[in-house]
């Protein structure tokens, strides 16, 4: 390679990447992005639980498996899931930079992986367009872009075959989270809102987009894993192919309404349902509101088991962290829509913050249901109104 580079191990494979710190001049530079190929070391825990949803998958279809990862950078995702996913037949990565092909290239060969991993130099949607006939589609796809993934939306639904895996991140967090509304009704075709919980909306906000595109070529959708950080958002959803199935997809489509004074959220069909005409039930507030997005599950709770069982059995160096998240994602996934701050409660409430914990056991003991949730370490989700989770945390100071 004509620039600075370095060999890691990930996972089990050994990777030749961009030595970073030869390009950020700078502190604030963010070295993965000056660097001539894309790779950054921070994403490694996405790269492990792509690995442990895919075998997850492969092994509920129980049949080989084909991959693509169109936006591939140096290769090692989907040299990862050629290494270490077993039932996967062929992988085939691409990226439209010529040096990432180059690394890639040189990446396959190093692991020796050249019978089952195919490298490729074009544009994405051009390599997805040629996948797109019937008996040429893949079983999984993973788009893994800079900023959002909806460019490559249409392709990939229609290169993936029925009953398929589609992996989409999306790091666009400011648009998702309502730091640019605008560029997100563009986009996702969805109004963010920039609440506590706008996380949660960014993964629903993502799914609604994915949803709404499948049912254009008559494929429904089921969100089976999703996670998320400050960083960027994640989701796996089963397509499977199907107007009627696609017909009901779309009812899952909705609107999330919030209070700004007073915490109450509800769930709506309409963005403002005639009995309160766009005011709080609550407080009488004018209520905001985030949407179209999806309101049905963003993960299963069977499909986080398989994934917790394949963590199991791996050595990877975050295992207990990613344990951890599968654990809490795995708990939080049929609990209610959105969730509550405590800290933000606490302190509109002028009182100190009580823990996480204490408050959950309070409302337990009022009959109501209530999760933690891996979004926020202080992130309550429950089906008591937020009247009573303020009346709890001043019983509880
Ligand atoms: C975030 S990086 C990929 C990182 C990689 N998936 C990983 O796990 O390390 C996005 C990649 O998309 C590539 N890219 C951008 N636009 C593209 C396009 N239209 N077609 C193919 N690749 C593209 C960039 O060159 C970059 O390597
Ligand atoms: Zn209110």
């Amino acid at each position: 390679m004509n620039f600075p580079t370095e060999t890691l191990k990930e996972g089990k494979i050994k990777i030749l990447v961009p030595k970073l710190e030869a390009f950020a001049k700078k502190p604030s530079d963010y070295a993965p992005s000056k660097a001539p190929v894309f790779f950054n070391p921070i994403m490694e825990l996405n790269r492990d639980l792509a690995g442990l949803a895919l075998q997850a998958y492969q092994r509920l279809v129980d049949r080989e498996i084909s991959v693509c990862e169109p936006l591939a950078g140096c290769g090692v995702r989907g040299i990862r899931f050629a290494a270490e996913v077993k039932g996967v037949k062929k992988v085939l990565i691409n990226d439209i930079n010529a040096n990432a092909f180059k690394l890639a290239k040189h990446n396959v060969q190093m692991n020796k992986l050249e019978k089952c991993v195919t490298v490729k130099n074009e544009d994405a949607n051009l390599l997805l367009a040629h996948y797109g006939a019937p008996r040429r589609r893949f079983d999984a796809i993973d788009i893994d872009p800079f900023g959002s993934p909806v460019p490559y939306l249409d392709s990939a639904i229609r290169a993936l075959r029925n009953d398929g895996l589609l992996a989409l991140t999306a790091t666009d967090m400011a648009p998702l989270c309502g730091v640019h509304p605008r560029a997100c009704v563009r986009k996702y075709g969805g109004k963010p809102l920039r609440t506590e919980y706008c996380h949660e909306i960014a993964i629903r906000l993502l799914a609604g987009c994915l949803a709404t595109t499948a049912a254009k070529y008559d494929i429904s959708m089921r969100v089976l894993f999703s996670h998320s950080t400050h960083h960027y958002s994640r989701i796996y959803a089963r397509t499977n192919y199907g107007a009627k199935k696609a017909d009901e997809t779309i009812k899952n489509m909705g609107y999330i309404l919030h209070c700004f004074k007073c915490f109450h959220r509800e769930n709506a069909k309409k963005v403002f349902h005639s009995e309160h005409s766009g005011k709080c039930s609550e407080c009488n507030s004018k209520l905001s509101f985030a949407g179209p997005l999806w309101l049905g599950r963003i993960s299963d709770k069977h499909f986080c088991e398989l994934i917790k069982e394949e963590a199991r059995h791996k050595a990877l160096k975050q295992g207990g962290k990613i344990r951890k998240i599968l654990a809490l994602i795995r708990d939080e996934a049929e609990a209610p829509i959105t969730y509550y701050v405590i800290d933000k409660l606490s302190e509109r409430l002028a009182l100190p913050g009580p823990s996480v914990k204490t408050v959950i056991e309070a409302l337990k003991d009022e009959g109501f249901q209530a999760y933690l949730t891996h979004f926020n370490p202080k992130g309550i989700r429950t089906d008591a109104p937020s009247k009573n989770v303020m009346k709890i945390l001043q019983v509880i100071n």
